[in-house]
Formats: C-alpha cells, sequence, structure tokens
C-alpha cells in the first residue's frame, strides 16, 4: 500500500510506466490487487514489456465498489456548484500534466504523440472543464399539476457507476464519462482495458488529488474476471460501455437482470458520401480525418466506407493516395511520426486478416500507402501500412464488419439515391457524412442517413457539448453533452407537497 504525495509531473514515460505498475487505484490509494497477480503491459512499438498492471478480480472490485459507495453519500450531499468547482480544479490541473500523460498513452497503445496522444491528452482537460461548468444544470421543474399542490421534479445522482473503457482513446473516453457522473453527483468505479491501463491510472491517481478518497476509483485486469463483477456488483446502480457490440451485448444482458440502466457506445461503419460536386480537395482532407488514419483507424466512427461519385471516383482516389502516402509511419514518441501502431498482435492479426481477405475478393485492389519505418528498433513493432480499397462493394466483409484499423473501402456509385441506400445498409448506425454544395442533397441526406451524427462538408471529432452516439448496432444512449448527464447519470424524482 502506498499513499500519494503532491505528484509532479514525469515525462519520462518509461520511468513513470514503472512508478506506477502494479497498482489499482481505490479509496484514494493506491493498492495492488489482492491475489497479488500482475499482467505485463507492452509497448507496441518494440514489443518491449513497459510495466504492469494489477490483475483484479471480484474481490478488488469488491473494495473499489465499497469505498465508491462510502464516499457517495457525503459527494452527494456537497454543493453541484462545489463539485462543478472540483472537476474545474481537476481540468487545470489535468492541464499540468498533458505532456506525461499524452507520452505515456503513446508508449503504451502505440498511437503517435504529435497526432494523437497529445491531442487526447486536452481533450481530458476539456471534457472536465466543460461538465465542471454544467453544475448548476441539474435542475428540475416545477409542473402544474394541481392549484392546491407544490408539484416538482429534482435530479438525484444513480448512486456507484460502473465505467468499462477500451484502448483506442483510454483516456478521452473514460473523461467523457466520469466528468458527467461525477458533477452529477455519483461516485465511480472504472475498468481500464487490459491493453492500456496505465496512462487511465496516472490520469485518475492526479485527479484524486482534488477529489475526495473514494469518489474516483480504478482497477485494471481481463473482462470477465474483472469487467463482469463491476456489472454484477450490487453497489452498482449504472454502468457505461465502450467497447465492441460482442462485449456491449454481454454487458447489457447483465444489467438487464439487474434491472439496472447502460450505456453503450460500440462500433460503427460510419459512411461517407461524396457527391460529384463536392469540393474534392475538402473531401479528401475530411476523409483522412474522418478514417483516423493517424490512429491506425482504431476509432468507432472511422469513415470505413467511402461511397464516391463515378465522375469523381478516380480523382479522389488518386488525391487520397498521395495524402496518406505523406504520413510518416514511425515510432510514436517521435515528434515526427505521424502513425504509430496498432494495439496488439491480436488486432494486428485482425486487420491482416481482413486485409488477406479483401485482396482475394474478385475485382479488388490494394493501395497499400506510406512506408514501414526503417528504423531496426522499431522491427518488432506492431505497424500496418494503411490501405485503401477499390473495387470492393457495400456488401464486402470490408464494407460489413469493423476492422478497426487503417482500411478503408472506396465504393462507387453513380445516383444518389444508391449512394444513400448503400450507406443505411448497414448494421451500425454511429455517424455519417456528405459532402456536396447542393444544399437540397444535403439537407435531404442529414434527414436520411440512419446515424447519430450526421456532419455536411466535414468530418470533426466527438467534442464536448454535442451529444454522441449511435443507432441500431452502434449502441444506446448519448453522450458527451448535457442531456448525456441529465439523461444517463441521474433519476428524476417527482415530489408533491399537499398544501391542504
Ligand atoms: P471489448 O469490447 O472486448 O473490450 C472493451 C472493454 O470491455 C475492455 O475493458 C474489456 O476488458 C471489457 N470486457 C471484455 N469482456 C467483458 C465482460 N464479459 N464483461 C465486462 N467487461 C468486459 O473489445 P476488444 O476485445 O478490446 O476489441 C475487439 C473489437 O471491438 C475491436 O477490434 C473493435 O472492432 C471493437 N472495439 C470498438 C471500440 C469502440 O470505440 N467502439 C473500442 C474497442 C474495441
Ligand atoms: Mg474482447
Amino acid at each position: 500500500m502506498m499513499t500519494q504525495n503532491k505528484l509532479t509531473a514525469d515525462i519520462d514515460p518509461h520511468r513513470l510506466a514503472r512508478a506506477i505498475s502494479g497498482y489499482n487505484l481505490i479509496g484514494g490509494e493506491l493498492v495492488g490487487a489482492r491475489s497479488g497477480n500482475r499482467f505485463a503491459v507492452t509497448n507496441p512499438a518494440t514489443g518491449r514489456e513497459i510495466g504492469h498492471a494489477a490483475q483484479s478480480d471480484a474481490s478488488d472490485v469488491d473494495r473499489a465498489a465499497s469505498a465508491a459507495a462510502r464516499a457517495q453519500p457525503a459527494w452527494a450531499a456537497m454543493s453541484a456548484r462545489k463539485r462543478g468547482t472540483l472537476l474545474a480544479d481537476c481540468s487545470r490541473l489535468i492541464a499540468e500534466h498533458v505532456e506525461e500523460l499524452g507520452r505515456l498513452v503513446a508508449l503504451e497503445t502505440g498511437k503517435a504523440l504529435r497526432t494523437e496522444s497529445r491531442v487526447e491528452a486536452s481533450v481530458v482537460a476539456d471534457a472536465l472543464q466543460f461538465y465542471g461548468g454544467l453544475a448548476s444544470e441539474l435542475k428540475g421543474e416545477t409542473v402544474p399539476f394541481s392549484p392546491d399542490m407544490l408539484t416538482l421534479t429534482q435530479r438525484e445522482p444513480i448512486g456507484v457507476v460502473g465505467v468499462i473503457i477500451p484502448w483506442n482513446a483510454p483516456m478521452m473516453l473514460m473523461a467523457l464519462k466520469i466528468a458527467p457522473a461525477l458533477v452529477a453527483g455519483n461516485t465511480v468505479v472504472v475498468k481500464s482495458a487490459e491493453e492500456a491501463p496505465l496512462a487511465v491510472l496516472r490520469l485518475c491517481q492526479i485527479l484524486n488529488q482534488k477529489l475526495p478518497a473514494g469518489v474516483l476509483n480504478i482497477v485494471s485486469g481481463f473482462g470477465p474476471e474483472c469487467g463482469a463483477p463491476l456489472v454484477t456488483h450490487p453497489a452498482v446502480g449504472k454502468v457505461t460501455f465502450t467497447g465492441s457490440v460482442e462485449t456491449g451485448r454481454i454487458v447489457a444482458r447483465t444489467a438487464g437482470e439487474k434491472l439496472i440502466p447502460v450505456t453503450l457506445e460500440l462500433g460503427g461503419k460510419s459512411p461517407m458520401i461524396v457527391m460529384d460536386d463536392a469540393d474534392i480537395a475538402k473531401a479528401v482532407a475530411g476523409a483522412v480525418s474522418g478514417m483516423r488514419f493517424t490512429r491506425q483507424g482504431q476509432s468507432c466512427t472511422a469513415a470505413s466506407r467511402i461511397f464516391v461519385h463515378d465522375k469523381v471516383h478516380d480523382e479522389f482516389v488518386a488525391l487520397l493516395k498521395a495524402r496518406v502516402d505523406a504520413l510518416k509511419m514511425g515510432d510514436p514518441l517521435d515528434e515526427a511520426t505521424d502513425i504509430g501502431t496498432v494495439i496488439s498482435r491480436t488486432q494486428l492479426d485482425k486487420v491482416l486478416g481482413y486485409i488477406e481477405s479483401g485482396r482475394a475478393e474478385p475485382h479488388s485492389r490494394a493501395l497499400e500507402c506510406s512506408q514501414l519505418p526503417a528504423d531496426e528498433s522499431l522491427r518488432q513493432g506492431l505497424f500496418v501500412r494503411p490501405v485503401i480499397f477499390t473495387g470492393l462493394g457495400n456488401a464486402s466483409r470490408l464494407a460489413r464488419e469493423e476492422i478497426f484499423g487503417p482500411v478503408t473501402c472506396v465504393i462507387r456509385f453513380s445516383s444518389y439515391e444508391e449512394a444513400v441506400a448503400q450507406a443505411n445498409d448497414s448494421d451500425y448506425g454511429l455517424a455519417a457524412t456528405i459532402w456536396t454544395q447542393n444544399l437540397k442533397t444535403a439537407l435531404d441526406a442529414t434527414r436520411r442517413l440512419q446515424a447519430g451524427f450526421v456532419q455536411v462538408n466535414q468530418n470533426i471529432v466527438v467534442q464536448p457539448g454535442l451529444s454522441y452516439g449511435g443507432v441500431k448496432q452502434s449502441g444506446l444512449g448519448r453522450e458527451a453533452s448535457l442531456e448525456a448527464m441529465l439523461d444517463h447519470f441521474t433519476h428524476k424524482k417527482t415530489v408533491i407537497f399537499n398544501m391542504n
């Protein structure tokens, strides 16, 4: 057991990884798993071990959920503005640690520091500030039920919230869940992803300098061993999850048995429609950012189906190839690097399997982009060259299943109707974009595209303030907005005073 002193930022991610190895953070203290078990954390750019994480089980989850339950009444009794002020203080503190958090997440996930990891750390500070400012929006209403009665509603916290996160943007996805949960008066137990447990642990350690002990707890471990007991734990009254559809179903099923609410942010197969009147240069830039090539395509909103009008198809593909070719693959910690590695050997094999399957399809063409790094020290690194497929149809496995790698399909169309029909012909419905100069077409598309987030002539990522989430298999509920906090982290209580 180790008690925390005032933390100073450590921008050497190797040293920091070793320093926080092997811990959970429960009740304000860094503690190992009760069993003493740990698992290795590796740098996907070198294959080398950088540290290890506590391999927690149900007993550790119980310890964390109990700490959260004990801390909850006092946290909820604090004025909402005071909680908001603490979150804003947390935001300022994180701003001082952006560099170290960016470096640590780059080291454990392989995401390039300049293009992705440092940006992710800044988004955490932004999300905390945003939700800190929403504290006074936890309002109820008065209801004109009867003249002799005062009837009102009030927002109350749920209690203890279980937060299960993935590895692709672990700090950001965690922040978008814990910030609204905490401001609303809940306490939290986070279960980190086994591939990326260290940066989120460090982030929680920093936040615990401002938050009362037990308000924010985090445990690391494997899904069935540590994630599942968090969902079943009797103290946990709500679960919010981001990850695969398959695991999302398991979580929802268990929550269904317990009759507790769940928010699910699952995958996507987000379409992008490029009309023949589109500004092609802008659309190409939007495809590069939308496909998250700098994150190796490991994004739930990745623009992995790009429908391009016949008339501009070849020009679009040539320009896109040139743009992706210009991205530099290399050491994630190198400032010159645009693209780092995928997260794990499992993901690498999965992505390469899709590429092989796409190549084997008749009429397909795989345009491999950029170059693998030449550096000897990166030879064991999990680098995948980005691939743009042409000649595949929307029925291809590559257009139907979430690849979660740097692979996109450019699909040719000749009529708008055909493009919209194919865009909607998917199990998923997270995000979609349309690129056109024609306002009527744009408006029609925003009405007809089946997705939670539709953009015209741009492809930006989730923003604090804007509701974010999917329809169909992409999930349940919304995140990132005021409504997300009110709808998903509070109960509405109706109160009647009878004055007769
Ligand atoms: P996953 O959905 O299995 O893992 C996400 C989180 O759920 C992790 O913290 C994991 O430990 C936990 N988990 C796993 N089994 C659990 C269980 N039975 N009960 C409770 N928690 C459990 O995703 P994984 O295996 O990392 O990736 C598989 C695929 O999922 C990826 O290839 C990608 O297609 C998709 N994915 C989508 C993400 C998104 O942002 N929507 C994020 C990560 C993965
Ligand atoms: Mg899994």
